[in-house]
């Protein structure tokens, strides 16, 4: 008995010291604030995993054709991910700097997702991190296919095809 009074004291206490932590402020949300090693690699497993799991519609047909590439380099460049992921002969703006986690390098990791993957992650975003949801945004099922199919092509782009490709593209208001 006193063993069980002592370990419900302990919790008691245990709880009561994270709610002073988390609700007394002593938490930083600073987007300085670096993560300890351990919530990083849990960011990222949980990440991976959710996306594995969640990323289940099939490509269209074309999908990875020349012509939806090219209108997923000129959906890209108007939906504005250049800003922060950069594009070929295209540096990401400054602030994208300032994000944490920051954007990736997209042509170093296209290879790791599949088609699939690619189409969720910009169709529903990454929650708590600065990448968008463009369903919310507003783009429908098909720009973001060929969204994804440019992402997958993006080792492969010259600088010279993707300027010639979005060379009309206004961005989206
Ligand atoms: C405001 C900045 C911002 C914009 C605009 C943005 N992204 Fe992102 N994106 C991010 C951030 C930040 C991450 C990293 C999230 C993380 O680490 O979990 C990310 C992650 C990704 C990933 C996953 C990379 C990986 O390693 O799993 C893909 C794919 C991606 N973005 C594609 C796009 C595309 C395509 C667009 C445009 C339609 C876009 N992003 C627009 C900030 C942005």
């Amino acid at each position: 008995m006193r063993l069980l009074a002592t370990i419900g004291a302990l919790a008691i206490v245990f709880g009561i010291g994270i709610a002073v932590f988390f609700f007394g402020g002593y938490y930083s949300v600073a987007g300085t604030a670096e993560d300890p090693a351990v919530v990083t690699w849990a960011l990222t497993k949980v990440r991976v995993a959710s996306i594995n799991r969640h990323a289940t519609d099939n490509p269209p047909a074309s999908f990875g054709d020349n012509n939806m590439v090219q209108a997923g380099a000129k959906a890209y460049a108007s939906n504005g991910c250049a800003n922060c992921h950069g594009a070929p002969g295209v540096m990401w703006l400054k602030y994208s700097e300032g994000l944490h986690p920051d954007p990736p390098d997209l042509k170093k990791v296209a290879g790791d997702l599949s088609p699939s993957q690619v189409f969720w992650i910009i169709k529903n975003g990454i929650n708590m991190t600065g990448m968008p949801s463009f369903e919310l945004a507003g783009a429908k099922d098909d720009e973001i296919w060929s969204i994804a199919a440019f992402v997958k092509k993006l080792p492969m782009v010259s600088e010279a095809d993707y300027k010639s490709w979005t060379a009309s593209a206004e961005p989206k208001q």
